[in-house]
């Protein structure tokens, strides 16, 4: 079953050379992309489904989210609006919550989640487990994700738990808990911040998840200046996620890396926090993502057009970078070639915007502009 997309009034990642193409079509064929070029010269397909002249894009690739949980902090928001700092600490209230679930509970909040991420574009989603931190809660949450989303993270190391001795903690997350999640994770994460884990830890479990065959990204530089992208770099991670407070020092090992530096803008907009310097890293050459960080503490937003807008109003990246960012980034971010773009052979994850333009996803703050998508070439 094939279908051409006609009467695309620009087409967005479909060609290695031309990221943005006008007066353009596309060819699904089954669950891939199979061809993309000029209206003009499209071939039949079995089905067409004209454009209307409207943006077609790749579908969005969120590479950080946390949609493993029970309960919501709707409160511990509020007070952040009234001045109270975020701290990893209230990562504990949803571990409670999450312990006290039941499988099928969180299955739906994660489906539910996934959803709702889909309805507004996103194709590609990565979830991390760290609201159980019991051998067995941890275990659980990355088999519900691995039944649910692309890619899974490990994160038994997010915050020691209420009542552990925390050497006692890193023994069993780098033991009996990897052991028990390696075989439905193939990522390995650490909170490595200030009230969470430290330098030493990080590395020590980093160590242990990459004997086990996962492989390193990392929560760093969210709430202060750390040893987090540093580790990153050094355990060459696929991605340094964060990057809220960096040194001179961590934009030169980023931009001498294959890291990717993955920005989390909605992290900073619920936080109250300052913004990365997008433009800096950019302009070092560091490769940059977003991504939602979809979680009740942090950050409870599934919208990549949100973290797209807030990009480029207040990060000072172009509409064309953050796009890119929220598509192939996240991609590279996930160490992926077949998804965020269009070119043929691609996974045919593909969004058409109620919109001429890309760049009406930050011109447009919080307008819903998604038509229709596609993902692996069936309409969500
Ligand atoms: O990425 N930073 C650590 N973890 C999440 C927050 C989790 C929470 O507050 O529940 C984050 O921001
Ligand atoms: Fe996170």
């Amino acid at each position: 079953m094939s279908i051409v997309i006609t009467n695309i009034g620009e087409l967005v990642g479909a060609d290695e050379e031309r990221w943005l193409m006008r007066d353009a079509a596309l060819v699904i064929d089954g669950d891939r992309i199979a061809w993309a070029g000029s209206a003009a010269e499209a071939p039949a397909a079995d089905e067409v489904y004209d454009a209307g002249g409207r943006a077609v894009l790749p579908g969005f690739v969120d590479s950080h989210a946390h949609l493993v949980f029970a309960g919501e902090r709707a409160e511990e928001f509020a007070a952040r609006m009234s001045g109270r700092p975020y701290a990893a600490g209230g990562i504990r209230t949803t571990v409670a919550k999450t312990r006290a679930a039941s499988d099928e509970e969180l299955g739906a909040n994660v489906r539910r989640l996934v959803a709702e991420m889909a309805r507004q574009g996103t194709t590609t989603v990565e979830c991390k487990s760290g609201y159980g931190l019991t051998v067995a809660d941890e275990e659980r949450a990355v088999r519900i994700a691995a039944g649910l989303v692309d890619e899974v993270t490990y994160l038994g190391a997010h915050v020691v738990p209420a009542g552990s001795d925390p050497d006692e903690y890193v023994r069993l997350v780098t033991g009996e808990m990897l052991r028990a999640c390696a075989p439905y994770a193939r990522w390995i994460d650490v909170f490595c911040e200030r009230g969470a884990f430290d330098a030493d830890q990080t590395r020590e479990i980093l160590t242990a998840g990459r004997d086990a065959g996962l492989v390193p990204r990392l929560h760093a530089n969210q709430l202060g200046h750390g040893p987090g992208v540093q580790i990153a770099v050094e355990y060459g991670a696929a991605s340094a996620d964060h990057c809220t407070f960096l040194s001179d020092a961590d934009v030169t090992a980023l931009a001498d890396s294959e890291t990717v530096a993955t920005l989390l803008p909605g992290v900073e907009f619920s936080t109250r926090q300052p913004y990365p310097d997008a433009r800096r890293l950019i302009d070092a050459g560091v490769s940059v993502a977003l991504a939602t960080d979809c979680n009740p503490g942090s950050c409870y937003t599934s919208s990549m057009a949100f973290c797209v807008a807030v990009a480029v109003r207040e990060m000072r990246m172009t509409p064309e970078e953050a796009v890119r960012a929220a598509t192939e980034g996240g991609a590279r971010a996930l160490r992926r070639t077949d998804v965020g773009h269009l070119r043929p052979g691609a996974r045919a994850d593909v969004l058409l915007l109620d919109a001429p333009s890309h760049i009406h996803l930050a011109y447009r703050p919080g307008v819903p502009q998604v038509a229709k998508v596609w993902r692996a070439g069936l309409l969500v």
